[in-house]
């Protein structure tokens, strides 16, 4: 990627107004706001960043770090060796919300005892006005909060943060802009995420991120591969494509290109090995993306179908757009075209007004696809949302029943599939040194099963094929072939 020097900018004249420039003037002064500061409290600054949530959010909080890695900081594996805490924070369910008040409390705690210590706020949660609220009333001691929309002003609320002493606040409704070339701190040097469009258009009955993210922006086809080209000339070996709902991908570019075309012109990209891809929308599952798929040597035999639920009736309710009879029928033909897919989904217990019959509908639909793994949810209401004034909610024992008898399904499926691997032969990447037995590596399967297999850290970043000697219910013990 073409990032910009910083000492290119003279700090005696304004910011220029176009982005990135904008960003990397800020970048600058916010340079030598940190070295000032680094200076009063006698020791290079430190800092985190704290993700809650989605892939999604990983990758943001992989930017800020890139930014805050370029005005001087130091990015430290603990909170409470920061100067300045990042809450990158998640709001799909009420919970993800709770945890983050519960943790300010406690940075709060380690500001009193170091005053120079900052604190911000940023993602999803912050574009619920009732929560900036409640940190105006009661979380004073917060530095900075931003959205979502702006998070690639970051440089540029930093250095206002810097220079005052109150809570500053920005956060904008919704966004069209797209700002490519910014820093970024890979987590890992072998793969990565790669966004290729933001927002959602779908509003889901009981989905709050279309609220949070905004309306749907593709990023250009262009801007996309030249960044998968740069990360592969840098040693990423795997990317994951991310968008809340990747198969509508260019339907607002001009011209229109399709993510099953997206996804045909990454695969041709030289040096890289793994493509995986996430969010698919059973609405917008095309054929042409199945046959992609099923030609790619790269593309990765892994399908995460969200089902949320297997009744009609509710899925309409949900304004889902798709039918019992139509997931199942897309499950097929993956099964058709790729035998070997790993098919994972999302499912929903408890929408408003669920009935037995409709859970046994679910129910149905994981008795008949037999799911590699599912994430399964108790249905949170979320303010702002359809679903929330829907008066008809289910009660707790019940939702509780029924996602315990959902979750034994899912479990014994998920053990019968990884059972299923035992014996066989699979090429792996390794990730890292296991932090249990330092004898032992880490890697992940097409399928992003996880397999432990003797080894040190010289062949992170590699991959190895490995035979599974013995599965461990969701995980394996390997020996090395190659
Ligand atoms: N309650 C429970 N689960 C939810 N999800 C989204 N909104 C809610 C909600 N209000 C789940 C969906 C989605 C996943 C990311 O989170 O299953 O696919
Ligand atoms: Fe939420 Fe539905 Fe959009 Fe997924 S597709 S982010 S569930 S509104």
């Amino acid at each position: 990627m073409e990032f910009m020097n910083l000492d290119q900018f003279d700090l005696a004249q304004s910011a220029p107004d176009e982005e990135p420039q904008r960003q990397y003037y800020y970048m600058a002064l916010a340079r030598t706001k940190v070295a000032a500061l680094a200076a009063e409290v006698g020791h290079t600054l430190t800092a985190h960043v704290t993700t809650f949530g989605c892939q999604m959010n990983a990758r943001d909080s992989e930017k800020l770090e890139g930014i805050l890695k370029l005005v001087g900081y130091e990015l430290v594996e603990e909170e409470e060796d920061a100067d300045f805490v990042i809450y990158n924070t998640c709001t799909v369910r009420e919970n993800a919300n709770n945890k983050v008040y519960g943790r300010l409390g406690y940075l709060h705690a380690i500001k009193n005892k170091k005053p120079h210590m900052m604190i911000a706020l940023c993602g999803c949660m912050m574009q619920e006005p009732e929560e900036i609220q409640t940190l105006q009333d009661s979380y004073r001691f917060v530095d900075l909060v931003f959205g979502t929309h702006n998070l690639y002003k970051f440089a540029e609320l930093l250095c206002t943060a810097l220079d005052s002493d109150r809570m500053v606040i920005d956060i904008w409704k919704d966004t069209d802009m797209i700002v490519e070339n910014l820093p970024v701190n890979r987590k890992y040097p072998f793969k990565s995420g790669v966004n290729i469009m933001f927002g959602c258009n779908n509003f889901c009955s009981y989905c709050i991120v279309p609220y949070v993210r905004g309306r749907e922006r593709s990023r250009k086809p262009q801007e996309i591969l030249r960044e998968i080209e740069s990360m592969v000339a840098d040693g990423v070996k795997e990317v994951m494509l991310l968008g809340q709902n990747v198969n509508s991908y260019g339907k607002n570019l001009d011209p229109q290109v399709s993510f099953a075309e997206l996804l045909s012109a990454v695969d041709e990209i030289e040096g890289l090995e793994r493509i995986r891809f996430m969010t698919s929308h059973p609405k917008d599952l095309s054929d042409e993306l199945i046959a992609v798929m099923a030609k790619s040597k790269k593309i990765c035999h892994h399908m995460h179908l969200p089902l949320q639920c297997g009744s009609d009736r509710l899925l309409k309710e949900m304004n889902r757009h798709y039918t019992k009879a139509h997931y199942l029928e897309l499950v097929e033909k993956l099964r058709k075209a790729i035998p070997d897919i790993a098919i994972t989904t999302d499912i929903i217990v408890g929408y408003p007004g669920e009935t037995e019959e409709d859970f046994l509908d679910t129910m149905d639909v994981v008795n008949q696809v037999h799911y590699d793994s599912a994430f399964t949810f108790i249905y949170s209401k979320r303010t702002g949302t359809p679903a929330a004034r829907k008066e008809d909610q289910v009660p707790e024992e019940v939702v509780k029943d029924r996602f315990d008898r959902l979750l034994q399904v899912v479990r014994k499926d998920g053990q019968a599939k990884a059972e299923s691997y035992t014996g066989s032969v699979q090429r792996i990447l390794i990730e890292q040194v296991n932090e249990q037995d330092a004898s032992l590596v880490t890697g992940r399967m097409d399928n992003n099963s996880v397999v432990h297999i003797p080894g040190d850290a010289s062949m992170i970043g590699t991959f190895v094929d490995v035979k599974l000697v013995t599965c461990k219910g969701f995980y394996y013990i390997g020996e090395r072939l190659s």
